[in-house]
């Protein structure tokens, strides 16, 4: 339960690297933050660490962004506890070398990545206000990405990085979409960047394959902490209550790709997404 008349930020991979540093940053400017973790054991090692600084408002909730049935109870569950989503920050992210599948039978980057965060973002609006902010923590790597309308899961060639830049430019071009359909509304929606940061991104969570690369990149790389600057500076500072439909690097508006500016391809991403999810937004 949030504590009476504290803004509410729902945080997303809340266990780890940039949603870990994101909570706590929320946190310590007094918000109330829920952290959501698809892994029990993980969130709550989390939790733990992040409780040890006092006076830190912090819940743990569940839910796995690949699943969809499992977005639709998260959303039913945070209904009945807390009134409202004052921000909601989109930072969870897996890569994957190998072609994976969602619960649901989505191409994992472009299912958790992207179509998750679709469901859980839809499903939370309702829950949101006037001033609300909507953060989507998409990355530089949106530029190579391109969506394959025709074959959406990757089913023929798949490569890591085609399918990791479709999801990072989806995460783009739902920023855009979005952010014309609820701007009625009085929410902001705006994507960034955080740069090459040191994170257990790609790292293997039962093997802990890769996690010596993470350990060598951390003297050349930012810090977790540094890396979700801009996404608490979107959270919390002046300027993303008022600008809308942006993508930020280093704490500033930044070029895009041509694909990520294309209204039609937004438009179309968004409708298919609608589609996929059962998810309808009216226009
Ligand atoms: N690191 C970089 O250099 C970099 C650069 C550009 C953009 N980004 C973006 O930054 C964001 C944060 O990543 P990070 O670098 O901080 O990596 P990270 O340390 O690996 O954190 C990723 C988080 O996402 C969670 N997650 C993965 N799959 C999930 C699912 N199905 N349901 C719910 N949560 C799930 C992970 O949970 P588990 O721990 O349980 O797996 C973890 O908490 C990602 O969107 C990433 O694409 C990162």
């Amino acid at each position: 339960m949030a504590t009476e008349g504290k803004k509410i930020a729902v945080v997303t991979g809340a266990n780890s690297g940039m949603g870990k540093a994101t909570v706590a940053a929320l946190a310590d400017r007094g918000y109330t933050v829920v952290m959501l973790c698809r892994n029990k054991a993980r969130g709550e090692a989390a939790l733990e660490e992040l409780q040890m600084i006092k006076n830190r408002d912090i819940h743990l909730m569940s839910c796995d962004l690949g699943h969809m049935d499992d977005i639709r109870r998260f959303t039913d569950e945070f209904k009945v506890s807390y009134p409202r989503v004052d921000v909601l920050v989109n930072n969870a992210g897996v890569v994957s070398l190998d072609r994976r599948i969602t619960y649901d039978g989505y191409e994992e980057q472009f299912g958790v990545n992207h179509l998750g965060h679709f469901l859980l973002t839809l499903r939370l609006l309702d829950k949101m206000v006037q001033g609300s902010r909507i953060i989507v923590v998409a990355s530089g790597a949106h530029k190579v990405g391109k969506i394959h309308f025709d074959d959406i899961n990757l089913k023929k060639g798949f490569h890591a990085i085609k399918a990791y830049g479709q999801s990072k430019l989806a995460n783009v071009l739902f920023t855009r979409e979005l952010a014309l359909r609820v701007k009625a509304r009085g929410i902001t929606v705006n994507c960034c960047h955080p740069g090459a940061v040191a994170t257990s991104m790609g790292v293997d969570r039962i093997t802990g394959f890769g996690s010596s690369v993470t350990g060598i990149l951390k003297n050349i790389f930012l810090s977790p902490e540094e890396g979700a600057k801009t996404a608490i500076y979107l959270a919390t500072g002046s300027e993303g209550g008022k600008v809308t439909g942006k993508y930020f690097y280093r704490c500033q508006i930044s070029a895009t790709s041509k694909a990520a500016k294309s209204r039609s391809q937004a438009k179309q991403l968004f409708e298919l997404s609608e589609k996929l999810t059962e998810e309808y937004l009216p226009l």
